[in-house]
């Protein structure tokens, strides 16, 4: 392990005229370039330097010529499973992806047949029913319920809807709920998709940045039919703020789906990185612990500094808490406004620019999604300038 120095999550990164989608969607999607981003899910800190120094390292040997993923590529998933989850990846079990929305596409393509129902719990990330429905399957929606401030699954809806699916997409920890599901959840989960002969696709692209006091589990560690009936979509991209490198990979345990699915995409030469994303991902893998943690701590002190805030200034604003990553979904229908008077009201009143709720199902009707992963300094803004903006409703 590397050591860390204590890391400045404070220090204002500049990223305007970078071609930075964060920033440059504000002109795009919102035609303002002075709103505050907390929208797409990337986070405006340093990506850590051991990242930085491995693509640097690749550059300096002159010539950026086809690669092969180093050999430390899978060491470093599997030593980092082991680790962190207790959980033994075998190596012919891992494949490389060129990102987790990628990868669950070719799983829809490849274990599913057009007109299949897929199920979702919305509200949910967007991409999979986008996904779903441009591949021309069926999205079967199982909305989760909102009880007290937490996402649970609506477990009688769920038994019936699954019924008429072939796949369900797991979103593990959920974005936007922040929901991390328990053991009992998943096994529940797992139950049901066995008993139905479900082929389950986890994306776990935020288990990493599980916050502090709440344990993520890899949905194929829960049980053998788990194993035998899932794939699980992994990534370093989240947790180390490395999205815009290709980072992806997916476990898959059961042979005759690894078979079919490698088919495909390694016919299709789908599983070939580039030449940077082996050795940043073995980067991230090897030496990222202490940033990890340090991030982990910077984070859940920025959450609990916006919950209070709000809880005290915005009354009428619930926020829900994530139990993982940097994303707040606020409950905003005590404001009793039409979903393009809250834009209006979050973009000109507030001057922020927030993911729009509706966009992650009907479900997220009356909701926001803010982006927290920042320096303090900018989250302490924000809050000012919708404080001022509530108070002048
Ligand atoms: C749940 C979830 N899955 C996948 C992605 C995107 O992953 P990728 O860029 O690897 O396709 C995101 C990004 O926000 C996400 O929140």
């Amino acid at each position: 392990m590397k050591e860390v120095k204590r890391v400045s999550f404070d220090e204002i990164v500049e990223r305007r005229d970078t071609d930075a989608l964060k920033y440059e969607g504000l002109k795009m999607i919102w035609n303002n370039e002075n709103l505050i981003p907390m929208w797409v899910a990337d986070m405006d800190f340093r990506t850590p330097d051991f990242i930085i120094e491995s693509i640097k390292e690749k550059c300096s040997q002159g010539i950026l010529g086809y690669n092969l993923p180093s050999d430390n590529w899978a060491e470093s998933i599997i030593e980092w499973h082991k680790k962190r989850y207790k959980y033994t990846i075998d190596k012919e079990h891992l494949i490389f992806m060129p990102g987790v929305v990628k990868g669950i596409i070719f799983a829809l393509q490849t274990l599913t047949e057009e007109g299949d129902g897929v199920m979702i719990m919305p509200p949910v990330y967007h991409p999979f029913r986008i996904s779903i429905e441009n591949n021309n399957r069926e999205v079967v929606n199982c909305p989760l319920i909102l009880e007290k401030g937490h996402y649970f699954i609506n477990k009688p809806l769920f038994e019936e809807k699954i019924k008429s699916c072939k796949m369900f997409i797991l979103c593990n920890p959920h974005n936007p709920g922040g929901r991390v599901w328990t053991r009992e959840e998943l096994e529940y989960i797992d139950s049901v998709c066995t008993k139905n002969n479900i082929i389950v696709i986890s994306d776990e692209i935020h288990a990493d940045l599980t916050l502090p006091g709440k344990v993520s589990y890899i949905y194929s560690s829960i049980s053998p039919t788990a194993k035998n009936n899932s794939i699980v979509f992994r990534a370093p991209s989240k947790s180390f703020n490395m999205p815009g490198v290709m980072s992806a990979y997916c476990i898959i345990e059961n042979k005759e789906l690894r078979e079919n699915f490698k088919k495909y995409v390694t016919g299709n030469e789908f599983d070939a990185g580039h030449i940077f994303s082996y050795v940043s991902t073995a980067a991230a893998y090897t030496y990222g612990e202490q940033w990890l943690a340090q991030l982990l701590e910077y984070l859940s002190d920025t959450i609990n500094f916006t919950i209070d805030f709000i809880n005290k200034e915005i009354p009428r604003i619930k926020a829900i808490k994530p139990q993982a990553s940097y994303l707040i979904f606020l409950d905003c229908r005590e404001l009793n406004m039409t979903q393009s008077e809250l834009n209006d009201f979050f973009c000109n009143n507030a001057g922020l620019a927030l993911s729009d709720g509706e966009m992650f199902g009907k479900e997220g009707i009356g909701f926001m999604r803010m982006n927290v992963g920042c320096p303090r300094s900018v989250v302490e803004r924000a809050l000012r300038q919708l404080k001022e903006a509530y108070e002048k409703l």
